[in-house]
């Protein structure tokens, strides 16, 4: 039997939650870094662990075993795994018996040289062989090193229960589906999560039924593409139409997925990321709107404003397809947010190309983005057909150009909600005082409030009185 021991309360009011299990004698120490999906994948990582003897700890230095889920989207965040690889390293000099495993992205791309380049390194797992790790685990235990990175055409993990690590006991995250058949050609994901494939709609309703059970209030549908998700009976997404016509006339697709979600969970919110322009489709902006429970905000990253620039990075569509799909958003969903992943200095971006960009922020107006400097990955398609010759100092200015746009337009959307009223679950502390509650709108906007009586995963009406780029302030009503 598994219970979930609540051991610290910190700032956030985020409690960190430790698997405890009876019988397990030995302790996991487990980080992420990235994405959402690594997150999700280090909850199921534990839980797969837990049935070897692993509790989780929140202590480095008691660790039996120390895994790291990491990150290779851009450089930056490799060097950020290696900085904290030679921590961990301190510590085993201390404790020689620990042992240190690398998951994900970085272990996936790099493979044997992790073992090679990182003499404290005993084991290398990639995204897809998670549930080889007791095997692998027993093999270091044994004294030798570890490695698999094979990737699968199945695997979804559909039948493992995630143990919730790091939670705030209010929101939690479903993957829905793996890898991504997009090839966008500055993108390390295809080659270190592989395939697109899909997890059997059953098992992720009757996961979001029970964290309902168990007393959470939001889920977010993981995907590295969901609006992709199509279950014909598990298998490859490239496979379906290899597929009978049974299994072609009965397969859910995501607008379906999120109405089965939608209506079997009728009072939690659902959330979903990450969503790809070429890939939405109206279906899933029509039950966006048909159902009170699917928050109103679509993460939709466009990555440029350029046709000339999205055709270079084999994005499926161009500058006024993506304006099209926007309009429908807007008409379909008047009161939805819209947030961007935007990269500047992409192989052969001129100023004009950036000015489309910037002309394409003025269009949309995003509630919210996350703006990234282009970081050539080894392997990919641009960086071995195309040259990365937009120097550093200009990719730097572009930058911060269209950071100071988007913070102009979340400033513009924040202060139209001033003298409003909103809906907000309550998530826990503010960052900055103990005596406010942070919680969110459906539209994602963060609120802080002064506390009442009320608690956290809480839904309160607040009146908005104030706001900052990033937050509303308010009272609560
Ligand atoms: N579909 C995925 C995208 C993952 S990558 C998802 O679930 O979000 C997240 C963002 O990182 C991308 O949208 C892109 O804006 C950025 N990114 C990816 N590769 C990059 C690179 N080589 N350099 C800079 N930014 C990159
Ligand atoms: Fe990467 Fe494009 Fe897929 S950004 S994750 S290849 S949609």
């Amino acid at each position: 039997m598994l219970s979930e021991k609540i051991i610290e309360e910190d700032k956030q009011g985020q409690a960190i939650v430790t698997l405890n299990k009876e019988g397990n004698t030995k302790k996991l120490f487990i980080e992420s870094y990235g994405c959402q999906m690594n997150m999700s994948d280090s909850e199921i990582v534990a839980s797969i662990l837990s049935e070897e003897g692993f509790d989780t700890t929140p202590n480095l230095e008691d660790a039996d075993l120390v895994l790291v889920n990491t990150c290779s989207i851009r450089e930056k965040a490799e060097q950020t795994i290696r900085k904290r690889l030679q921590k961990y390293n301190r510590v085993k000099r201390i404790n020689p018996a620990m042992k240190i495993g690398v998951l994900g992205c970085m272990a996936e791309r790099l493979k044997t040289k992790f073992l090679e380049e990182e003499k404290a390194v005993d084991l290398v797992v990639g995204p897809d062989a998670y549930r080889d790790l007791p095997n692998l685990v027993r093999e270091v235990e044994a004294g030798k090193d570890a490695i698999n990175v094979i990737l699968s055409k199945e695997e979804t993990y559909g039948d493992v229960t995630p143990v919730r690590l790091n939670t705030n006991g209010v929101s939690a995250f479903i993957s829905i589906t793996r890898g991504c058949d997009n090839m966008c050609t500055f993108c390390v994901v295809p080659f270190t999560r592989g395939r697109e494939r899909s997890r059997d709609p059953k098992s992720i309703v009757e996961e979001a039924q029970d964290l309902w059970n168990k007393g959470y209030k939001e889920i977010t549908l993981l995907g590295q593409n969901v609006d992709s998700y199509l279950w014909y009976g598990g298998g490859l997404k490239k496979d379906f139409d290899k597929a009978s016509d049974i299994a072609k006339a009965t397969a859910v697709d995501f607008a379906k997925l999120m109405e089965m979600v939608a209506l079997a969970v009728p009072k939690i919110r659902i959330r979903f990321a990450t969503s790809n322009p070429q890939d939405m489709s109206l279906d899933v902006l029509h039950t966006m709107a048909k159902y009170d429970n699917i928050c109103k905000y679509i993460h939709l990253p466009v990555q440029s404003g350029s046709t000339r620039i999205l055709e270079k990075m084999n994005r499926q569509h161009t500058r006024e397809e993506y304006m099209e799909l926007i309009d429908n958003v807007k008409k379909i969903i008047p009161n939805c947010a819209i947030s961007q992943d935007m990269i500047v200095g992409f192989c052969g971006e001129t100023e004009e190309d950036h000015q489309d960009t910037l002309s394409l922020m003025e269009y949309v107006k995003y509630d919210f983005g996350f703006m990234f400097a282009y970081s050539e990955r080894p392997g990919t398609l641009a960086a071995k057909k195309l040259e990365d010759d937009v120097p550093m100092e200009v990719k730097k200015r572009r930058l911060s150009e269209i950071i100071n746009l988007q913070q102009k337009h979340s400033l513009y959307h924040m202060e139209k909600m001033v003298g409003k009223t909103v809906e907000v679950l309550i998530e826990g502390n503010s960052k900055k005082s103990d005596t406010h509650w942070m919680g969110r709108t459906t539209q994602n906007a963060v609120v802080v409030f002064p506390k009442g009586e009320e608690k956290i995963g809480d839904m309160v009406m607040v009146k908005v009185e104030d706001c900052t780029s990033a937050t509303l302030l308010g009272t609560k009503i």
